[in-house]
C-alpha cells in the first residue's frame, strides 16, 4: 500500500493544480467510475485515441501486455472504430498510454500493492496518458480504470476521454475483496467462471472465494484420492487438475487470488460416495467420520494436492453447521469418542483443530467459519482468519481476541437472498462498532457470497451484479469518500451497470429486487 504521507502530499499538490478536485457527491456523480478512487480531478477537454493507441512500458512482461489489449477490447465494446483521423481533423490525439511499474516481482502475493496513478494529459500537452504503479497488480487496477474514462463517439466514430486533464491517485481500503461462488450445489461451466473473474475485475474486487464441494456433489479431481470425485453429479460435471489450475491462473492474470474451500467436517457428504468408510455409517452420512485415520489422511491427500495448484497464502477449512449427532448414535465412533474422554462438541474441537494442524504443515494459513470461533475461539490456530456470516458484531469479538476477520454478515452480504436491496449491500460497513486502529487492522475486508443452491449458469451474472458492486465500492474506497446516504450513488451506479452490460456481463437493472427483469421498455440508464 503506498504510504499514507506520500497519498496525502499527491492529493495537496493535486490541490493546487488547476484541474477540479472532486471533494463532494455531486461531483462524484459526474465522475462516473466505480469503485470510486480514492482521489480524482479532471477538467473539461476531449481527447481522442489514436487508432494505433499503444503500449509504451518499462514493465516486459505478457501480462500486462494482455492486460492492456484485453482493456482494448473492452472500450471497443465491439464498435468499428472507422474514423479517418486526418480527414476529421481530429485532434488532440492520445495516442498511448505510458505504463511504469516499480517492482519487478509479479506474484501475486497477500497484501501486495494495489495502488496506482493515472494522468490523462491536457489538450495543450497531449501524447501519452501515464500510469505508475508499484506493482503490476496495481497497473491493472489503473487500466480498469483508464477503461471507464473512455467512450465511443458516434458521430466521430474514434474512441474519447472525456473531462481530460484528470489525475487519479487510487489504492483499495481493505486488502481482501472478496466474492464466494459455490461449485456443489450447482456445477458451474469452466467459461462460466472466468466470465465471473472478469466481471470482478471491472469492480476490482481481487479474491475469488471457491467453495468447490459440498454435501451435494465433489466436482473437483483430487490426484492422491482418485475415487473423491466419483461424488460428481455426473461425468461430465467435473474440473480436472489442470482445469483448476487454468482457473487459478486466469484469475492471477486478473490480479485475482483463488481461496480454495473444503468444508469439514459438516458439508461433506459426497466425499463419501467413493470413499464410504468417511461417513459414519451408510445411514448416517455426515459430518465425516471423527474416529478415523483415514479421514485425516484424506484431508491431507487433499491439502497436499491443493498446495501444488492454490498458491494464495490461505485454504479455507469450512467448520460451519456441524450436527454431532451422528457421531453419537453410530456404536463405533460413540465407543471411540468415549475411549477418548470426547464428549461431541470436544470432538468437533478437535476435529477442526486438527485439520488445521494439516493446512499448516502445508505452507497454508486458515480461514474458518465463525462457528469455530463462537465454540472454541481461544483453541484456534492464532494463524486463523475467522470468517463471519452469522450476523453483525462478530467482527468486532474477533479482532478483540487478537485474531483476524473477514466479513460476510448473512443479512446484508449473502447475495442468493433476493430481497437485500443494493442500499444494504453499500451500506454495510465491516468496521461497524471497531474503534481501536490496531483492531481494525485486523479486519482483513470483506467478501459477498453467491451460494448455489438457486443459481447455475443461467442466472449467476444477474444474482451477484449489481449488488456486488455495490459492496466492491465499500471494500475499496476510503471511508470518508464513501457516500452517507447510498442513495446518492445510484445514478454511478446506474451507469457501471449498464458498462457492465455492454461489457457482455449479464448485471440486473437496479430497480427491483436482485435478478429482477427489466420492468418495460427504456434506456438501461433509467432502470
Ligand atoms: C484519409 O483522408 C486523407 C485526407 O482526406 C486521404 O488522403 C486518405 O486517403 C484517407 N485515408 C483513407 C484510408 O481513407
Ligand atoms: C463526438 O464527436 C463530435 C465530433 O468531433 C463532437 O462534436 C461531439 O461533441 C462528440 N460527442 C460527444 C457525446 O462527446
Ligand atoms: C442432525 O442430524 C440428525 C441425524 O442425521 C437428524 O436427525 C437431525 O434432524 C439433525 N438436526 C438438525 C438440527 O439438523
Ligand atoms: C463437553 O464437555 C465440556 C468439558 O467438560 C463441557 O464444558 C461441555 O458442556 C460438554 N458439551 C456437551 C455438549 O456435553
Ligand atoms: C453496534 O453498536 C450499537 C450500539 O451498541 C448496536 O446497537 C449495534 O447492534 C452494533 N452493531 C453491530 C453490527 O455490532
Amino acid at each position: 500500500m503506498a504510504s499514507e504521507a506520500s497519498l496525502v502530499a499527491m492529493v495537496v499538490a493535486l490541490a493546487l493544480s488547476n484541474a477540479l478536485l472532486v471533494t463532494s457527491e455531486s461531483e462524484y456523480n459526474k465522475v462516473k467510475i466505480w469503485p470510486m478512487p480514492a482521489s480524482v480531478s479532471y477538467g473539461h477537454s476531449h481527447l481522442y485515441l489514436s487508432n494505433d493507441f499503444e503500449l509504451s512500458t518499462n514493465y516486459d512482461s505478457g501480462l500486462l501486455k494482455d492486460a492492456f489489449n484485453r482493456m482494448l477490447a473492452v472500450i471497443r465494446l465491439g464498435h468499428i472504430i472507422e474514423a479517418n483521423f486526418s480527414a476529421l481533423h481530429l485532434s488532440p490525439l492520445l495516442r498511448g498510454l505510458h505504463i511504469v511499474i516499480s517492482s519487478s516481482n509479479h506474484q501475486l502475493q497477500y497484501t501486495i500493492d494495489e495502488s496506482y496513478k493515472l494522468t490523462v494529459p491536457s489538450p495543450e500537452n497531449p501524447g501519452y496518458a501515464h500510469l505508475e504503479a508499484q506493482t503490476v497488480y496495481g497497473a491493472l487496477h489503473g487500466l480498469q480504470t483508464f477503461s471507464q474514462l473512455c467512450h465511443f463517439n458516434f458521430t466521430s466514430r474514434v474512441l474519447e476521454v472525456h473531462m481530460s486533464p484528470w489525475t487519479i491517485i487510487d489504492q483499495p481500503r481493505f486488502s481482501y475483496r472478496g466474492l464466494l461462488i459455490d461449485t456443489s450445489r450447482h456445477y458451474l461451466p469452466l467459461p462460466v467462471v472466468k466470465k465471473v473473474i472478469d466481471s470482478m475485475s471491472y469492480a476490482k474486487l481481487n479474491v475469488l472465494h471457491w467453495h468447490i464441494v459440498d454435501s451435494q456433489s465433489f466436482p473437483l479431481e483430487i490426484p492422491s484420492y482418485p475415487k473423491l470425485w466419483d461424488g460428481a453429479y455426473s461425468p461430465s460435471e467435473r474440473y480436472t487438475v489442470a482445469d483448476a489450475a487454468e482457473v487459478v491462473s486466469y484469475a492471477q492474470q486478473r490480479g485475482i487470488n483463488v481461496l480454495a474451500e473444503i468444508d469439514v467436517p459438516g458439508h461433506a457428504r459426497s466425499w463419501g460416495t467413493g470413499y464410504p468408510s468417511l461417513w459414519p455409517s451408510k445411514d448416517c452420512q455426515q459430518p465425516l467420520d471423527v474416529s478415523k485415520e483415514f479421514t485425516f489422511k484424506v484431508i491431507d491427500g487433499i491439502l497436499s494436492d491443493f498446495s501444488k495448484i492454490f498458491k494464495f497464502k490461505f485454504v479455507h477449512l469450512g467448520g460451519d453447521e456441524v450436527n454431532t449427532s451422528c457421531w453419537t448414535i453410530t456404536p463405533h465412533i460413540s465407543k471411540w469418542l468415549r475411549e477418548h474422554g470426547m464428549n461431541e462438541s470436544q470432538a468437533y474441537q478437535y476435529f477442526v483443530l486438527r485439520a488445521q494442524n494439516v493446512a499448516l504443515s502445508h505452507g497454508y494459513e486458515i480461514v474458518n467459519w465463525e462457528e469455530t470461533f463462537n465454540d472454541f475461539g481461544n483453541k484456534l490456530s492464532r494463524k486463523t482468519v475467522v470468517h463471519n456470516w452469522l450476523g453483525g458484531g462478530v467482527a468486532r469479538q474477533v479482532v478483540a481476541s487478537g485474531l483476524r476477520c473477514i466479513v460476510s454478515n448473512q443479512d446484508k452480504w449473502y447475495l442468493h437472498y433476493l430481497d437485500t436491496t443494493l442500499q444494504e449491500f453499500y451500506a454495510n460497513e465491516p468496521l461497524t462498532n471497531i474503534t481501536n486502529l490496531k483492531q481494525q487492522k485486523l479486519v482483513i475486508g470483506g467478501e459477498v457470497c453467491m451460494w448455489g443452491e438457486f443459481v447455475d449458469g443461467s442466472d449467476i451474472e444477474q444474482t451477484i451484479w449489481p449488488r456486488a458492486a455495490a459492496a466492491a465500492e465499500r471494500l475499496w474506497t476510503p471511508y470518508d469518500k464513501l457516500a452517507k446516504n447510498p442513495r446518492e450513488v445510484t445514478g454511478r451506479l446506474a451507469h457501471f451497470r449498464c458498462l457492465l452490460n455492454q461489457r457482455g456481463v449479464a448485471a440486473a437493472p437496479l430497480a427491483g429486487q436482485g435478478r429482477s427483469a427489466p420492468e418495460g421498455p427504456g434506456s438501461c440508464y433509467e432502470q
